[in-house]
């Protein structure tokens, strides 16, 4: 069973697995005594996303749909498009002094460019940083000073409903706020909105790259960086996932016929965006390295300008796989909970659903599975291992998937339970969800300039093992029930937060005296951060005007991807008599659980005011129809 080949005999499974990439050098060996994968090997990750279809004769097929519900648009690009497309772009990369090893941070709203602007940096070696569009200038700063780049990649704006971004204003804020100098920025004018440049350091895409020259791929060693993508840490500081290129591209290529079932030629979408690790590997790479026809998205799931745009697009380019967040099949169902949107769209083409980023619901799995009549199968991973760890391997045959659980080990991890003290723990019991060392090809190697923090976050904790930060346990048949962080991380729609950030943003607040954030379940975005916050002593500010100014800092200093909305004052927090805040009790208390008063509580009183506050706040928030109850 391949399941057990690749656990046991890893060397051999992932050798065969380089077979499916184009490489200057192959591997002789695949980890080898190293410790690296396919160390020695040098190849190019943009040769095997676009170059070689066009060389094996496919430049006519479909590499790339843009579909924009914002701007009711559609544009196809063919492999060969793409490659001209990436060459020349990648010229303009370089003519701004950016070679191999060189940083380039991207920060563009979901159009064809930001895909080019990724597979042009891996063309010539450079490595990109994609930021999410939806952070705020401190946050791109940060990142800036982490990658320290040579250039930024942006566009004029983004499109929200209801509202154009101006990502210039955002890009120049955090140029001022960061202490790495940056060359150039590098603009393309969309329609909606002009960005002023700045003379001598921005450059405007469509001059540049109509002046500049068709670049070929370089040769880069398997184990140089592709790319780095800053993830939320348990403080501020976000961490620079690396990937390299090698393990990437054997791994990424793998899951596409292992996990989706998915060959050259299929419709592959991921409602995700590009600035999430889901974008990078499932938008970008894994489609195109397989030879896949990539559908980019640009539009929510809901209001742009319906709840059933998701048909649309499925019914218009035949998509085969659709991956996307449990988020936005609730956000769905809450505005079409009979899906008569679906009615009348021809949806054939589609033989699966996979969902990850956030714990998938079961009443959310039955209603897809009821309505989309294919398969609906839930999978787990993290920025950290680039592709997913637990799933239904429909490639590999498998079928079974059990609710509440994200599936079993894919072949190449091997997953354990593990108590404090670093025992494994019997099926069932509920421990820290740890993967047996070595990680398989692609998993991050390090973080960027920061091998120390990567052993304390991941590998310090259980020795032989990587710490995925998530609870949970094992059942007798081995799925894995993922339950809950076991740290300070909260999942929004899908997006990784981190409490403490917000909580150092809150206190930055001159008139906040304390505060701690806890992650409120949500119906819709599955949790949503809340704040509890004290004023300092004499303050006058009203309840509702402090509230509104700590959201508008969040916004600010965070994004508007916190979705921050909710800052409840109070007089105090409740402690433990040592003087612990009782985050995961109010927590409890904001999800409507059972939650008698902690035996080390400190003040009674405290608590029952921080209790009676989170129910004036509306917590716990009123729970969802169920299937069953709508239906009827
Ligand atoms: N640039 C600027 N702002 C952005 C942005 C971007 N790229 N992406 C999101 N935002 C803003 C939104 O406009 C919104 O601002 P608002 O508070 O002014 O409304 C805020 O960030 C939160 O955005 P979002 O998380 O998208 O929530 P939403 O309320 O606009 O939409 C859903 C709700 C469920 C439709 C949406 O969260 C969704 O589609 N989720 C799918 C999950 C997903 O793709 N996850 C990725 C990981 S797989
Ligand atoms: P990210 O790195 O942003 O992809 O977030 C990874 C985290 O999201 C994981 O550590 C989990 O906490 C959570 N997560 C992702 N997929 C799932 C899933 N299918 N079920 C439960 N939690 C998930």
């Amino acid at each position: 069973m391949i399941q057990q080949k690749a656990s046991e005999d890893s060397e051999s499974h992932w050798l065969a697995a380089t077979a499916a990439i184009d490489w200057d050098v192959p591997p002789s060996a695949a980890l080898g005594t190293s410790g690296r994968w396919f160390e020695g090997a040098a190849l190019n990750t943009c040769h095997n996303a676009v170059d070689r279809h066009v060389l094996d004769g496919r430049g006519d097929a479909l590499a790339l749909i843009y579909n924009s519900a914002m701007t009711s648009s559609v544009e196809q690009f063919t492999y060969r498009d793409l490659q001209q497309l990436v060459a020349t772009t990648a010229g303009m990369i370089k003519a701004c002094g950016v070679g191999k090893g060189d940083r380039a941070i991207i920060y563009m709203p979901m159009i064809p460019q930001a895909v080019v602007a990724m597979l042009a940096c891996a063309r010539i070696g450079a490595i990109h940083s994609v930021v999410f569009g939806g952070f705020a200038a401190q946050e791109l700063a940060k990142r800036i000073d982490d990658a320290a780049p040579k250039l930024v990649l942006t566009a004029s704006c983004g499109l929200e409903p209801g509202r154009v971004v101006a990502y210039k204003p955002l890009v120049d804020a955090a140029l001022a706020l960061a202490r790495t100098p940056v060359r150039h920025v590098i603009v393309l004018q969309r329609p909606q909105l002009q960005a002023e440049l700045q003379p001598g350091r921005d450059l405007d895409w469509a001059v540049s790259v109509a002046n500049a020259r068709a670049e070929p791929c370089v040769s880069v060693a398997a184990t140089d960086p592709l790319y780095i993508l800053y993830t939320s840490g348990t403080t501020g500081v976000p961490k620079g996932v690396v990937r390299d290129n090698g393990g990437h591209a054997v791994a990424l290529c793998w899951t596409m016929s292992a996990i989706y079932g998915a060959a050259a030629g299929d419709i592959f979408w991921a409602a995700s965006d590009i600035g999430w690790v889901v974008g990078h590997s499932y938008i970008v790479y894994a489609p195109l390295l397989a030879g896949c026809t990539t559908v980019l998205y640009e539009g929510k799931p809901v209001g742009t300008p319906d709840a059933g745009v998701t048909w649309r697009v499925i019914e218009q380019h035949g998509v085969n796989i659709l991956f996307t967040a449990p988020t936005a099949i609730r956000a769905i169902r809450r505005e079409d909970p009979l899906a008569s949107l679906l009615a009348g769209r021809d949806i054939a083409t589609l033989r699966a659903l996979f969902l990850a980023g956030e714990r998938a619901d079961p009443e959310t799995i039955a209603w897809a599975s009821a309505h989309l009549n294919v398969p609906v199968i839930d999978h787990w991973w993290q920025t950290e291992l680039g592709w997913p760890a637990l799933a239904t391997c429909l490639g590999l045959g498998d079928r079974e998937a059990r609710p509440g659980s994200a599936g079993r080990p894919v072949p190449g991890y091997r997953f354990a339970v593990l108590d404090d003290a670093g025992q494994s723990l019997e099926p069932g019991a509920v421990g820290d969800i740890a993967i047996e060392l070595p990680l398989p090809p692609g998993c991050l190697p390090t973080l960027w300039q920061n091998e120390s923090g990567f052993r304390e976050s991941y590998l310090d904790r259980h020795p032989g093992y990587y710490a995925t930060g998530d609870a949970g346990f094992i059942d007798e048949d081995g799925f894995v029930h993922v339950m809950s962080r076991v740290d300070d991380i909260i999942n929004v729609a899908g997006h990784r937060l981190s409490t403490g950030g917000i909580e150092q943003v809150l206190a930055t607040h001159p008139q906040i005296a304390e505060c701690a954030v806890i992650g409120a379940a949500d119906p819709l975005k599955g949790q949503v951060p809340v704040a509890l916050v004290v004023p300092k002593r004499g303050i006058e500010t009203g309840a509702e005007v402090l509230a509104d100014e700590l959201v508008a800092l969040v916004r600010r200093e965070i994004g508007p991807v916190a979705s921050f909305k909710s800052a409840i004052v109070v007089q105090a927090l409740p402690k433990t008599r040592s003087g612990k805040v009782l985050r995961s009790a109010m927590r409890r208390i904001a999800d409507g659980e059972p939650c008698p008063l902690p035996p080390t509580l400190d003040d009674p009183e405290t608590f029952e005011r921080v209790v009676q506050a989170l129910r004036d706040a509306g917590f716990p928030p009123p729970k969802p129809q169920s299937l069953s109850e709508q239906i009827a």
